[in-house]
């Protein structure tokens, strides 16, 4: 099936963050907030958005269990390069293939301090394809390739992750411009994106959607950027 050209992304990509107890109470509030609040409800019920929620990996069960919501998906924020077998800590794409819609790959701290470069980015993105989980595939730069069937581009500024400093509007599209995508691929933008200027960008019509890293682990939060959504 196409994806819904109109329809927007939120990903929550919560990094190394919180223990069972703390993930339990995020849903335990976000439950809450999308029980009172008409408009997100209103926002996810017609198709406007899709809300794609990334935890550490051994959350993923516990937050399955407690969030069933429509348009509300789960991903991974990894995955391993190799197939299942004796390969030792290691989360492989078939291990969670009925778990996961979503999986990021290639995210800037992974290439950074996991030294992960384009040919095992690759493997990750053949190993997600071939258990029919969707990649979203990070670039720091309209430099770093793309590979082939990677299903959502997501452009991070280094400088913008974690920073407070966004990346304006502007110099995203322009990036965007300059990238090879093929068609029906979605472009993502991610870099301190938070309630106060998040309208900006996902009500732009040439950005699908966005990766949010510290507004996505305070519930409250990252239901108000959900609400802006029009
Ligand atoms: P941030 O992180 O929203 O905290 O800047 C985004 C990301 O790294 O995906």
């Amino acid at each position: 099936m196409l994806p819904n050209c109109f329809m927007k992304y939120l990903i929550a990509n919560w990094k190394a963050n919180k223990n069972l107890e703390e993930a339990r109470s995020w849903a335990d509030s976000f439950n809450q907030i999308l029980s009172q609040n008409k408009n997100i409800n209103k926002i996810l019920i017609s198709d406007k958005l899709k809300i794609i929620l990334c935890p550490p990996s051994h959350l993923l069960f516990p937050l399955k269990e407690k969030i069933n919501q429509k348009n509300l998906e789960f991903g991974l924020q990894d995955i391993s390069a190799y197939k299942s077998g004796s390969r030792t800590g290691e989360i492989t794409a078939q291990m969670v293939s009925q778990a996961i819609n979503y999986v990021i790959v290639g995210h800037s701290e992974r290439r950074n301090t996991f030294r992960e470069d384009d040919k095992i980015l690759l493997e990750k993105v053949n190993r997600a394809n071939e258990n029919n989980i969707k990649v979203i595939y990070c670039l720091r730069t309209q430099n770093d390739p793309i590979p082939n069937q990677v299903n959502m581009v997501a452009y991070e500024p280094v400088a913008a992750i974690g920073s407070g400093q966004n990346e304006p509007l502007e110099n995203v599209l322009s990036v965007k411009q300059k990238l090879p995508l093929a068609p029906n691929t979605l472009f993502c933008y991610g870099g301190s994106v938070n309630p106060e200027n998040v309208s900006q960008y996902i009500n732009c019509p040439r950005i699908d959607a966005l990766l949010i890293g510290g507004a996505s682990l305070d519930p409250l939060k990252f239901a108000a950027l959900a609400e802006k959504v029009e």
